[in-house]
């Protein structure tokens, strides 16, 4: 039975107290009655002792029911079902450890389905280019093919890639157990945007790409390789999911204690119920997944904004007019210790 006459009252004292109450009314009234009645004194215990601990059992039964269905729901959890809740309706201390209850079992579900997400995610990802390399390096062994310099690269490439992902796994772990710390040291912004677009333009030799640094000579604190990182992950996206023949800007502007990134692009942009989203773990746009090209884990942008917060700052995408996405990137000047 599920009825929590009691739910609504504050603390457990309270409750025990108007429990107490009601068993010392009800003797009360009982032996009253039975008085009147001419009830055998020796009677007149019994039956207020059994209507007593009737109500008792009707009334107190909402105040030991959650501590049993929280001890029974952690013994589910414990054999992996993370699904199972426990009812929060009451409002004293018993509530709030149901409510906490109820917190700790969405976040234990989460990380479980992260775990799950990370597990199917990685071992799809790694074994694409592994087969194609174990393939390749059959054909040749097998003498079906010669190692010209197109397969070797090809093999190159997939190597690179199975590095990178590695790679970023590793940092998203480091970053998000705080194993990172940065090394913040004056960054000369203008040569770091110079890397970033040389490096860029190696990897999408047809890219169309401005760049624009106020003022030029502009210098601040920061941890330079990460920031590059950062940087390079979004002139990347802007160039992979843009047509070839658009542009893509970079411009840099120090304003009020803060620099501010903005990385444009003329690509179809982000919807605007999935600009958050996009900095989500594994989260690739259907465009994105539909590419085909193997490449791209969704894991840049992650990446990019733990970067970001670490140095006290935010990132976030914006649409741009008439079609295109934008990355804007605040750092403040003095960095947070
Ligand atoms: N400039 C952009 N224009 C359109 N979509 C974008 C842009 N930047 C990011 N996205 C979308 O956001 C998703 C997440 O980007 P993110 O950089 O995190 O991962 P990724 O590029 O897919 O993989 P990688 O881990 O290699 O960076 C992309 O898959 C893409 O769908
Ligand atoms: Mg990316």
């Amino acid at each position: 039975m599920n009825w929590r006459p009691l739910d609504r009252v504050v603390s457990i004292k309270l409750k025990l107290s108007v429990v107490i109450i009601g068993a010392i009314a009800i003797a009360a009234i009982v032996s009253t009655v039975g008085y009147l009645l001419n009830v055998p004194v020796l009677v007149r215990p019994v039956i207020s002792a059994t209507i007593g601990v009737a109500g008792m059992w009707l009334f107190a039964g909402g105040i030991t029911s959650p501590l049993r269905e929280m001890a029974r729901a952690a013994g589910q959890m414990a054999g992996g079902d993370y699904d199972v809740r426990v009812t929060e309706s009451s409002a004293d201390e018993v509530g709030d450890l149901a409510r906490a209850f109820n917190g700790m079992a969405a976040e234990l579900a989460e990380v479980d389905q992260q775990r799950r997400d990370l597990v199917a995610m990685v071992s799809h990802e790694l074994r694409t280019p592994i087969t194609a390399i174990q393939a390749n390096l059959e054909n040749l062994i097998d003498g079906v093919s010669e190692p010209e310099p197109e397969l070797l690269n090809r093999m190159l490439s997939q190597t690179e890639r199975l590095g990178r992902l590695v790679a970023q796994l590793l940092d998203l772990s480091r970053l998000e157990s705080g194993a990172i710390a940065l090394e913040r040291l004056p960054v000369d912004v203008g040569a770091l945007v110079g890397l970033v677009v040389d490096e860029a333009r190696l990897r999408h030799p047809d890219l169309l790409l401005e760049t624009r640094v106020v003022p030029s000579d502009l210098q601040f604190e920061a941890d330079a390789e990460r920031l590059h990182q950062v940087l390079a992950n979004l002139v990347d996206n802007a160039a992979r999911y843009s047509p070839v023949d658009s542009s893509v800007t970079l411009d840099v502007a120090e304003c009020d204690g803060q620099v501010t990134f903005r990385v444009a692009d003329e690509g179809p942009g982000i919807p605007t119920d999935q600009l958050e989203r996009v900095f989500d773990r594994y989260h690739r746009l259907a465009a994105a997944r539909s590419r085909g090209d193997g490449e791209g884990t969704g894991l840049g942008l992650t990446i990019a904004r733990w970067i970001t917060e670490l140095h006290g700052g935010s990132i976030r995408a914006e649409g741009v007019e008439p079609t295109g996405c934008r990355m804007v990137l605040v750092l403040p000047t003095e960095g947070r210790q």
